[in-house]
Parts: structure tokens; sequence; C-alpha cells
């Protein structure tokens, strides 16, 4: 690979594309069922996860970089929208992160790619949160 074409590869290019990002997914609500700090944010999902699970795999490739899948099947992503029908305090944002964490450690062995996609995540869960100041 070239300088010039290292600067357009993708995250999702860079850790492999949708098989990783639905190991990743798997991992994310494994970890939300089984760690005791997500308890809470489990009891909000759905018992059963598949179309949960589905959604998020498009949802992520598309903001990896990859197909963009996740908007041809449900149009602009309208995130914070989309949640506002939860609640998202500090704690269900970090309950969410930890999963996340947990996941990526678990799946993605590139670390350049891990760190960037926490990083990235960080603040789009913080954006997420729909409860007044200090209440929540
Ligand atoms: C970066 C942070 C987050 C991302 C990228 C994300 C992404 C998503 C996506 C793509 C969906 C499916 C939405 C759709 O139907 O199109 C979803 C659903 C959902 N999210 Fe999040 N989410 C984030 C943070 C959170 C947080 C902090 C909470 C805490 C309450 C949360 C709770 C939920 C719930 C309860 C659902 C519905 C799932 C179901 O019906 O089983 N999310 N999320």
């Amino acid at each position: 690979m070239t300088t010039q074409e290292a600067g357009t590869v993708t995250i999702y290019e860079r850790i492999g594309g949708a098989e990783p990002i639905g190991r990743l997914v798997e991992a994310f609500y494994r970890n939300m069922d089984t760690l005791p700090e997500a308890r809470e944010l489990r009891a909000i999902h759905a018992p059963d996860l598949t179309e949960t699970k589905r959604v998020l795999k498009l949802y992520l490739a598309q903001w990896m970089g990859g197909p963009g899948d996740y908007s041809a099947e449900r149009g602009h992503p309208r995130l914070r929208a989309r949640h506002m029908g939860f609640k998202v305090g500090t704690a269900e944002r970090d309950a969410w992160l930890l999963c996340m964490k947990r996941a990526l450690d678990e799946t993605v062995p590139q670390a350049d790619a891990r760190h960037a996609i926490l990083a990235a995540l960080a603040p789009l869960a913080d954006w997420m949160r729909n409860q007044p100041e200090g209440q929540d």
C-alpha cells in the first residue's frame, strides 16, 4: 500500500469488514447479558435481540465507512431521536460504553483501530443522553 492510499483506508476496511463487525456486535450484547453493571441497560432492551443485533451491525458497518445498507433500509440514522423513548442517563451511557469497550477488546486485535473506534463512540454515547444534568 502506498502512503497516499493509507489515508483513504476506512476503519471498516482496517478491521476486516462485515465479519469482524458481526463478532463485535455479538460480543457487545453478550456483555450486556452478563455484566452486572449492564443489568438495567439490558432490561430496557427487547428480550429477543435478533433484530437489534442485525440493525446495530448495519449501523456500525456504515458508521465505520462500509456499505450504506443501514440508511438504505432506515433512512437518516437520527440516532438521538431514536433513543428518546429510552432513559439514557450517565449510568446507561457508561454501561453501554463498558459493554462496547469489552467487546472491542475481545474482537478487534488491531489496537489502533480499537482505540479509534472507542474514542469516536464515547462522544456519540454521551450525546445520546436525554436526562437533565444531575438528575440522571
Ligand atoms: C454510541 C452510542 C450508541 C449507538 C451507536 C447506538 C446504536 C443503536 C442502534 C443503531 C439501535 C437500533 C436503532 C434502530 O432501530 O435503527 C439502537 C437501539 C437501542 N439502543 Fe442504542 N446506541 C447507543 C447508545 C445507547 C445507550 C447509551 C443506550 C442506553 C439506554 C441505548 C439503548 C438502546 C435501546 C434500548 C435500543 C432499542 C433496542 C431494542 O429495541 O431492543 N443505546 N441503538
